[in-house]
């Protein structure tokens, strides 16, 4: 595999990102089922993470550390500041006291839908740091972006706004997903020579605001319409340092398949 040929091997990171589905007596069972299944092996080289909406937390949590299921709690969404009148926020810091891991931040559809701003993405990255949690940043372009041939204009765009002014040390701990709009919830993954050039380019784009170390740590994951018969071809490239997983992570038994299949292009 490319990934073991490189002087540096990232651990993958394989999230699942369950958006608005999922209650947390469904989350309750569908935990249980992955904690039932999912072997040591399964998690030797590969780092998991879920994310399911706020009003399961709570229930995730305790059912992942009591039953010792080797799963990261993830939030899908925060705002920025700690506390105050912000009606139907959730803060950083009570993300934090649940024993949350990663935050995903600034996901397309927070952008596009809730008018999340490149500014809010930036202090919501640095919100999650503040609280010793490790930001998933999501960056991608609309279609008619790729068709104007301004994907990487975009990508820069929101690269440098989210990252601009954090420590070699800060973004070298962070995740970034490369998540395309237009194959998010298609059916239409992009191809994995496209992921790939991608996820290059931001990690070259990484380089330029904090050196080449931070730019050999960061994982850069892909995003979008990923499945378990994608992905370990998308994976096998070597600058893609796992998958941020939409619909495919709902179901206990295929979440696992791409697990699985991420685990099985790390293993020496
Ligand atoms: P999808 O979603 O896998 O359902 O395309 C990915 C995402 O939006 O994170």
């Amino acid at each position: 595999m490319s990934n073991l040929e490189g002087s540096v091997v990232r651990r993958p990171l394989v999230s699942g990102n369950w958006k608005m589905h999922h209650d947390h007596i469904e989350a309750l069972h569908t935990v249980r089922d992955l904690g039932l299944r999912l072997k040591a092996p399964d998690v030797g080289s590969v780092d998991v993470s879920i994310h399911p909406p706020f009003t399961d937390l709570r229930t995730v949590q305790t059912v992942v550390e009591g039953e010792s299921i080797p799963l990261a709690l993830g939030a899908q969404h925060c705002y920025f500041e700690d506390r105050g009148a912000f009606t139907g926020e959730v803060s950083p810091q009570m993300l934090a006291r649940l024993g949350t891991r990663y935050v995903v931040v600034g996901h397309s559809e927070r952008r596009r839908l809730f008018a999340m701003s490149d500014a809010a993405v930036a202090a919501t990255v640095r919100a999650v740091l503040r609280h010793e949690m490790t930001p998933i940043c999501c960056v991608g372009e609309s279609e008619a972006e790729r068709d104007a041939g301004r994907t990487e204009t975009c990508l820069s765009v929101q690269v440098r706004a989210a990252f601009n002014g954090l420590s070699a040390a800060q973004l070298g701990g962070l995740v970034v997903a490369y998540e395309p709009l237009w194959a998010i919830g298609s059916g239409r993954a992009a191809t994995a020579v496209d992921a790939e050039d991608a996820c290059v380019f931001i990690r070259g784009l990484v380089a330029e605001l904090a050196g080449a170390e931070a730019a050999s740590t960061v994982r850069v994951q892909y995003g979008g319409s990923v499945t378990a018969e994608n992905a370990a071809e998308l994976v096998s490239e070597p600058d893609v340092d796992g998958l941020l997983v939409g619909g495919a992570s709902l179901e206990a038994g295929t979440f696992l398949d791409i697990i699985r299949a991420v685990g099985g292009c790390y293993r020496s």
